[in-house]
Formats: structure tokens, sequence, C-alpha cells
């Protein structure tokens, strides 16, 4: 007897890395979202489902984190395997060893391997030399695991994403590019307002936009956040000063003035907007107390999401 859900052996996406966004179909994306609200499901009624009995995922960290680490451990664990957290500076990678000889070593004791690390470069990298399925657990590029947990959050409260707009208020990093590549494949509207030099890349806008044009969606680029956060469905932000940033700090704090999520400029968007967040956040920095505490906000529902959210992805690929 399979051990997989008819959901599951729906799409066969067995195999495949899960680098970014821009690698996945609209329909795939859309799968996976639904595949994670049926595994919640499960979850929450407290049904046994181990399609990953007896196999492991390796979770090699070079950056701190919370709710990825947990989530994932949790998550494979809740799937029937096991989730093995793997320090940079635990692991020969720390002292010089190769990222092509740590995927062919791992590949060879691991099911999937999950990496949070800097440059980009780095997942594709390993992506290329394993043997085995490679998840992006957060680069300086891209967050796609969040974005997928952040867009199943959104329709659960709005019943659907098409033609909604997402305004993202700030730094133009790796949750910013996840995101609107996100929205693009899924017809959503995407606006950013961010200071000058703190842009999304170029180039990801321009494939978001490519995206974009084939599903109804559109990519925006502002200065004036008012003009972003004009009837949105969606505030988000994410701290100014992302992980391998914090020297930066400083002058980021300067640049930012003007660019907080507050009461003041919620105004802007619809009155039953939400308020997202992939946190850590600072309160009193890109979000004030009273909106990321308030009663439009989402930010644990998204939180709690990347369980779900990463279930769907390790039980589809591995
Ligand atoms: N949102 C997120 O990725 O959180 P952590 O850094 O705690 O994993
Ligand atoms: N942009 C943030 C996201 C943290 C989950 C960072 O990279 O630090």
């Amino acid at each position: 007897m399979s051990l997989l859900t008819n959901k599951e052996v729906e799409m066969d996406l067995k195999g495949r890395d899960f680098l970014a966004l821009v690698d996945y179909a609209p329909e795939e994306i859309k799968y996976l979202i639904d595949l994670a609200v049926e595994l919640k499901k499960k979850q929450k009624a407290g049904e046994i489902h181990h399609p990953l009995k007896g196999k492991t995922l390796g979770m090699i960290f070079e950056k701190s984190s919370t709710r990825t680490r947990i989530s994932f451990e949790v998550g494979m664990y809740q799937l029937g395997g096991q989730g093995l957290f793997l320090s940079r500076n635990d692991l020969q990678l720390g002292r010089g060893e190769t990222i092509w000889d740590t995927a062919k070593t791992l590949s060879r004791y691991l099911d999937g391997i999950m990496i949070r690390t800097f440059a980009h470069r780095n997942v594709i990298d390993l992506a290329r030399g394993a043997t085995v399925p490679v998840i992006n657990g957060l680069t300086d590029l891209s967050h796609p695991c969040q974005a997928m947990a952040d867009y199943m959050t959104v329709l659960e409260h709005k019943g659907k994403l098409e033609g909604l707009k997402i305004s993202f208020i700030g730094d133009g990093n790796n949750m910013a590019h996840s995101l609107m590549m996100g929205a693009a494949k899924l017809g959503m509207h995407f606006s950013i307002a961010a200071p000058e030099g703190y842009d999304p890349d170029p180039e990801v806008v321009q494939l978001s936009r490519e995206n974009a044009e084939l599903t109804g969606g559109s990519v925006k680029i502002c200065r004036d956040p008012r003009e972003a956060a004009e009837n949105a469905d969606i505030l988000y932000t994410d701290v100014w000063a992302s992980m391998g940033f914090e020297t930066e700090q400083e002058a980021r704090m300067r640049a930012f003035n003007g660019y907080q999520v507050n009461e003041e400029l919620a105004k802007y968007a619809k009155p039953d907007y939400l308020f997202m967040h992939c946190l850590p956040a600072h309160r009193g920095e890109e979000v004030s107390e009273s909106v990321i505490d308030g009663k439009h906000s989402v930010i644990y529902d998204e939180a709690e999401n990347r369980l779900h959210a990463q279930k769907a992805i390790m039980a589809a690929i591995m």
C-alpha cells in the first residue's frame, strides 16, 4: 500500500530541488500550497502520516534561525523521518572542505539537504553536486520557503490569491525577491517601496515581470511607501538590516527613515488589509508595535505555516 495520500500522487515533483520559485510553474506552486493545507488539516486532526518514514534531511546552517530550523526538524519528524542539524562550524565545510565534496558525501547518507547560507551561489553549487534534493532555507538572494508559507497564510485568510495586491515596504532583500516572484507566479499584484540604494535586484524584477505577464499579475517599484501601500490587501515588511548586513545597521536606520509600517501608512491600504512579517522583527523600526501586535497582523500564522508548507515541499520532492 502506498504511504502517500491522493493529493501527494497528483503531481510528480520527486527528486526536484527547491531553490527558487522561478523554477516552479504556477500550477506546481498552487499544488504545493494545497498540499500544505491538506497536511495541516491532517496534523490538526491528529492523523499519523508518515510518507518519509526512515528518511533523513540534513540541515546545514551558516546563519542563525528559530523558525526554519525548528519547522524543518519537527516537519521531518511528523512525516516519519528525522532532521539532522548541521552547523557550518561543526562540519569540515567550516575548515575549507569544498561544497562539491560535502554535497557528494552527504548525498551518500541523506535523502535531502536543506541549507541556509550567504551567497546564493553556494546553494546552486550544493545542488549541482548533490544527488538528493536540495532545499533553499534562505540565502542573501531569496527565501522561497517563507514565501510559500506566506501565500498559504494569505489563502487561508482571504480565500484566494489571484488579483490580490501585496505591498512590500522596506529593503529590496531576499524576502522581497521571493514574495515578488511568488506574486508573479500566482497572478497577484506586487508593489515595493524601497529607499534609493536598496531596490530589489533588477534581474529578479525582470524575471518576475516576465512571469507576471503570463498570469495577469504585475510588479511595481516605487520610492514612496504611500504609493506602494495604496489599496493593498497585504502590507509586508522585513528587517532593515538582514543577517550578514549587521555592520550597515546605522546607515540603514538613516536610509529607511520614513519607511516604517505604522497606523498612518496603513490608512492607504484596504480596511481589511493583512499585516505580514517573516520574523524576527524589530518593533519600532520597520514596523510599529500597534501594527505588528494589532488586529490585522497574521505573523504567527505565517510562522506556523512554515511547518506545513515545508512538509508539503519535503513530502513532494523527497
Ligand atoms: N522567518 C525565518 O526564516 O525565521 P528564522 O530566521 O528564525 O528561521
Ligand atoms: N531578511 C531577513 C529574513 C530573516 C528570516 C534576513 O535575511 O535576515
